[in-house]
């Protein structure tokens, strides 16, 4: 089954496993941004309620399990893990870039979770690189292969640009991801650890995609997943690259109207309840999951319901009831 693609990718499992890979020096961004503590939310534990609609899938909590894997083996293990959990408690997921599958179809099913998860939002995922190299057939099958509710394309120019023989052309992206939005699924537009600015969001709103993972800075730094794997020292430059996920947020939300997924850095559930309060409609989480997904489905579950009882925990210490209380409540920034 192995090929260039799958090894790499891999690659980039051990490495996001076994190597300090998140950013040094920049967060999230959330820690600047607080709640009002409500010392009077009369509201019991039982009373709040963390399920919401997105794109017209109910989740148990606004939660999506963010792409990373598939390809090999190994990795059809921790989608199959992931997909389980996801499907149990109740929320989406997206799986990794399935270029390693139409490159080679031995792979198809190391990507494929509705045995284990017939209802979740689940998300197809390619690359801009992709976007404008395939034909419309090719995307299509992308979507069609995993029986996706939609296709994610993500935007990688800084990763392939430290990575050995990554991809140079990013020239008619917006025209492809425009063209892509015409085949008859919803497509998500996502970053993978540098952020979206206002300026990107408007055009993609423009190009007709249905909502933006701003997947910013402050978690995994793919920059420094490629230096991991080739030791480029022009790379550690970069190693801070991008616009933190909270900063991305604000812009895209006062600049376009479509649906955000905040993702890059959200570990806790008071990260997602700021998410939500600042405008998105999910919140996105990826490298945290990566190793319970490597043990069991049981143990990404775990995972997930402490982030859900940590989230609870902040809707009821701001007094929220439910997520679209959630939504109105006041965030001040603190620093
Ligand atoms: C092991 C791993 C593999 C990933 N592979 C992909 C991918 O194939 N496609 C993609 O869009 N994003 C991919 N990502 C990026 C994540 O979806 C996410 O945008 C990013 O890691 C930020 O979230 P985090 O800080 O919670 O990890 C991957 C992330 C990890 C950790």
């Amino acid at each position: 089954m192995e090929n260039k693609t799958t090894e790499r990718k891999s690659e980039h499992i051990r490495i996001c496993l076994d190597k300090p890979v998140e950013f040094e020096k920049k967060t999230n961004g959330f820690e600047k941004y607080d709640f009002v503590h409500n010392a009077l939310p009369e509201l019991e534990w039982n009373d709040i309620d963390t399920s919401t609609v997105f794109m017209g899938k109910k989740f148990s909590m606004p939660l999506l399990v963010e792409a990373m894997t598939g390809g090999t083996h190994e990795t059809r293990k921790i989608n199959q893990n992931l997909a389980r959990a996801a499907g149990e408690i109740g929320i989406g997921m997206g799986i990794g870039s399935q270029r390693a599958a139409i490159e080679n179809p031995e792979a198809v099913s190391t990507f494929q979770v509705r045995n284990v998860a017939p209802d979740i939002f689940l998300l197809a995922n390619l690359g801009a690189a992709q976007i404008v190299e395939y034909s419309p057939d090719k995307i299509k099958s992308a979507v069609e292969m995993i029986n996706a509710d939609a296709l994610v394309i993500h935007l990688n120019t800084a990763q392939e640009l430290f990575q050995k023989g990554g991809h140079r052309k990013w020239k008619n992206v917006l025209a492809g991801i425009n063209s892509a939005c015409s085949l008859g699924f919803p497509v998500i537009v996502k970053e993978v650890g540098c952020g979206i600015s206002a300026d990107v969001a408007r055009r993609l709103e423009e190009s007709g995609v249905s909502a933006i993972d701003v997947a910013g800075a402050g978690g995994t730094s793919w920059i420094k997943v490629e230096y991991y794997n080739n030791s480029s020292t022009l790379s550690k430059q970069f190693f801070e690259w991008g616009i933190p996920t909270a900063e991305s947020l604000e812009q895209c939300s006062k600049s376009v109207s479509i649906p955000l997924i905040a993702s890059g850095g959200i570990r806790t559930g008071m990260d997602i309840a700021k998410s939500i309060a600042m405008g998105a409609s999910l919140a996105g989480m990826a490298l945290p999951l990566l190793r319970p997904a490597t043990e069991s489905y049981e143990a990404v579950k775990e995972k997930l319901e402490e982030i859900r009882t940590g989230l609870k925990a902040t809707m009821l210490l701001v007094g929220v009831r439910n997520i679209e209380e959630l939504k109105k409540i006041k965030i001040k920034r603190v620093s």
